[in-house]
């Protein structure tokens, strides 16, 4: 039993394989708080502090943990849910009103139910264990049974506590072709505040906490938590003066108000959260191994080639079926024709919102090229940007009145485009018709759905920012539900949508539009911390690299983007002999060692030279993946120790490198380890090593 209840009924302990998370009921009603950390045996150890003010300037409210604080009495801190009901009344009292606890196949869920004092409105707090992952899903699930509609200001899914101060609290910031740039912080007193307020972005900072005691990869305590929402998100993070920190998250109240009518459910987006003992690595592991199970959709992600860096919008369908064509000769999988062959779509100026085939670049329609690529036994895939139209484009001619805006303002562009109302059930009937009819048409097998711009002039609406990202994920998941054998690929103007809402709702993410290999191994670091390998779409592209006009050698470039799913962006009609024969070469084993990458477990190895080498490990059963990389040689030209992990001691392995094999046991690698001495700049290695029966 995962679920244990006091023998008062009182307190709640909820434990996973190695953690305890634990709360009660005190004498006054309030859900408090009692534990979060290593697994802990006893439910009857627990006690509920008598809650004594420290001074009548410090009420109680404020000096308890709470699990699910409202607004509401004397609260002061950070409150989850901030409501107005119809008579004005500003203020939530709760009572706790019992439990259920439920059964599913890998998880166990205690619903904790509270009401409000006066109003016919419910507050149900969801706890769902899976405790082989040693991971929780909390979340709220608010119904109101009054006469009236109640309005929500203010819905964070869930609050902990972590009983310690001078935490370090680690997430990401970033820009357009900056994603995941890792930082970390000391949380001290006052808040940090990370958020979204842009509607399609995560580009800024990630829906996520990871809150840790000075941990390092294998070492020291970790508390972290993930959302699954997609658009405008918000975290705090406190320090609170009685020696605790306190963090939180949900929907952004950021220009939010949210209406729940009679009779109306409201599910807040759960937090996937955990604890570990042993550092990042067991975080990121739980994490991986979930999102592998339970969250992505099943099955190995092809290798693709994408012909956008190389033609951009100069399509045609002579150019595409020759790209094709290579790209086959290489070993791809799959042929995406991105941005261009619709509407006028000659540049960003035109054409978003006519999803009608270009007979300039496709004389005899889209069907030459797919047939083209379906005759090389490739699979097709095709660029949309659904949310958007242009102010050129027909179908805003049609109908000015389906963007966000307001008739009294310019209403805003950005890339030259608009943002579609997709709450509108028009709009979203178009939208979903234009993706039927490409689907039903064409033999289409993949869609990379981009949205390149934030929202903005919501209209009076202000529910708008939550609504959006639900309709999209509609929208998906029924053309999922018609065309099963389609992958969808989520981007943002690179990886601006990536959390673990879209993680179940599309199957394929655009990491970042910065395909740079060097920074591409900062970004896919900080990404590994929370999302799985086969979530990271990592592209081979040309160089000068368009962003940073760094040239790095096709053979690190490929090693980067193998620690990922593979797919090749270059302008591939311009391989010497030389890179095509490497490209196949590199695709070849990519595909060998394909289910170890993007299904195996993940370790970021520790580096103990002076030089900076980037160490990554991948293994699955007896299968193992080793990678190195050195971007630039220092004074010295000093080598580095890998100590590989995971393995197993006794075992004895052999490793394939370019110097030959090398037999060894599990304990010497991961205790003495390998030396590895890479020289030059931007040199790399790849080593696949195995257990030997
Ligand atoms: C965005 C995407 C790119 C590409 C272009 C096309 O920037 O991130 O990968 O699809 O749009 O316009």
């Amino acid at each position: 039993m995962s679920i244990v209840v006091g023998t008062q009924n009182e307190v709640f302990l909820l434990s996973t394989e190695n953690t305890s998370y634990a709360f009660g009921i005190d004498d006054q009603g309030l859900v408090r708080h009692l534990y979060w950390g290593k697994k802990i045996l006893s439910a009857e150890e627990l006690e509920m502090p008598v809650l004594t003010e420290v001074s009548t300037n410090d009420p109680v409210y404020e000096i308890t943990p709470e699990e699910f604080p409202v607004h509401g009495g004397l609260r002061y801190k950070e409150h989850c849910l901030k409501a107005t009901f119809a008579d004005g009344t500003r203020e939530l009292v709760y009572r706790y009103c019992g439990y259920d606890v439920e059964e599913g196949e890998d998880w166990e869920e205690l619903v904790l139910h509270l009401k409000d004092d006066h109003y016919d409105f419910y507050m149900d707090l969801h706890y769902r264990l899976y405790p082989r992952y040693d991971l929780m899903e909390r979340n709220v699930v608010l119904k109101n049974q009054m006469e009236e509609p109640l309005q929500i200001e203010q819905l964070h899914s869930a609050q902990f506590h972590i009983p310690y101060e001078n935490l370090n609290f680690s997430n990401v910031h970033g820009h357009w072709g900056a994603e995941e740039q890792r930082f970390t912080q000391r949380v001290s007193y006052g808040k940090i505040l990370i958020e979204n307020r842009r509607g399609t972005s995560s580009h800024n900072h990630n829906p996520y906490f990871i809150l840790d005691r000075d941990a390092t990869e294998t070492t020291g305590e970790v508390f972290f938590g993930a959302l699954r929402m997609t658009g405008n998100f918000s975290g705090v993070v406190e320090q609170t003066p009685y020696g605790e920190t306190l963090v939180q998250m949900g929907i952004n109240p950021h220009d939010c108000l949210l209406q729940l009518d009679p009779g109306q459910t409201l599910s807040a987006p759960a937090i996937l959260c955990g604890y570990s003992a042993t550092g990042f690595e067991t975080m990121s592991h739980n994490l991986h191994r979930f999102a592998l199970d339970q969250v992505m959709s099943k099955g190995l992600r092809p290798v693709l080639y994408n012909s956008w860096e190389a033609t951009e919008f100069h399509v045609n369908c002579q150019d595409q079926i020759k790209l094709a064509n290579k790209a086959k000769e290489l070993g791809a999988e799959l042929f995406v024709l991105d941005d261009g062959w619709f509407g006028e779509r000659h540049s960003i100026q035109n054409g978003l919102g006519d999803w009608y085939v270009n007979e300039g670049k496709f004389p005899n329609g889209l069907e030459e090229l797919i047939d083209a690529v379906k005759g090389l036994d490739m699979k097709f895939g095709l660029w949309v940007e659904p949310e958007m139209v242009n102010p050129k484009a027909q179908l805003y001619q049609d109908h000015p009145d389906w963007i966000y805006h307001y008739d009294t303002r310019v209403s805003d562009t950005s890339r030259v485009q608009y943002v579609l109302n997709v709450t509108k059930p028009e709009v979203q009937e178009f939208i979903y018709n234009m993706l039927d009819n490409l689907l039903t048409r064409y033999d289409i097998d993949y869609i990379k759905w981009d949205a390149n711009r934030p929202i903005s002039q919501t209209g009076p609406q202000r529910d708008i920012w939550y609504k959006h990202i639900q309709v999209i994920y509609g929208i998906v998941t029924a053309l999922k539900k018609k065309h099963p054998h389609v992958l969808f690929e989520a981007c943002a103007s690179g990886g601006g949508r990536i959390d673990y809402g879209i993680l179940g709702i599309f199957d394929d993410f655009w990491t970042s539009d910065n395909t740079d290999a060097y920074d591409r191994l900062y970004i896919q670091d900080a990404y590994s911390r929370i999302y799985p390998i086969k979530a990271m779409r990592a592209w081979v592209t040309d160089c000068p690299n368009f962003l940073s006009g760094r040239m790095i050698p096709l053979t690190f470039r490929f090693h980067s983007a193998m620690m990922g799913s593979l797919g090749i962006g270059c302008n591939i009609l311009k391989f010497t002999p030389e890179e095509v024969e490497l490209s196949q070469k590199m695709i070849r084993q990519y595909k060998e060692i394909r289910p170890v990458i993007q299904e195996g477990t993940f370790y970021r190895l520790d580096n103990p030279s002076a030089d900076q080498y980037f160490l990554y490990e991948y293994l699955k059963g007896d299968k193992g993946v080793l990678f190195a990389f050195l971007p630039q040689s220092k004074v010295g030209h000093r080598g580095t120790t890998v100590r590989l992990r995971g393995l197993e001691e006794e075992a004895r392995y052999i490793l394939h490198t370019s110097q030959g094999d090398i037999t060894k046991t599990g304990s010497y690698l991961m205790g003495h380890g390998l030396p590895l001495r890479l020289s030059g700049d931007y040199a790399s290695a790849l080593v696949q090593f195995e257990k030997i029966p």
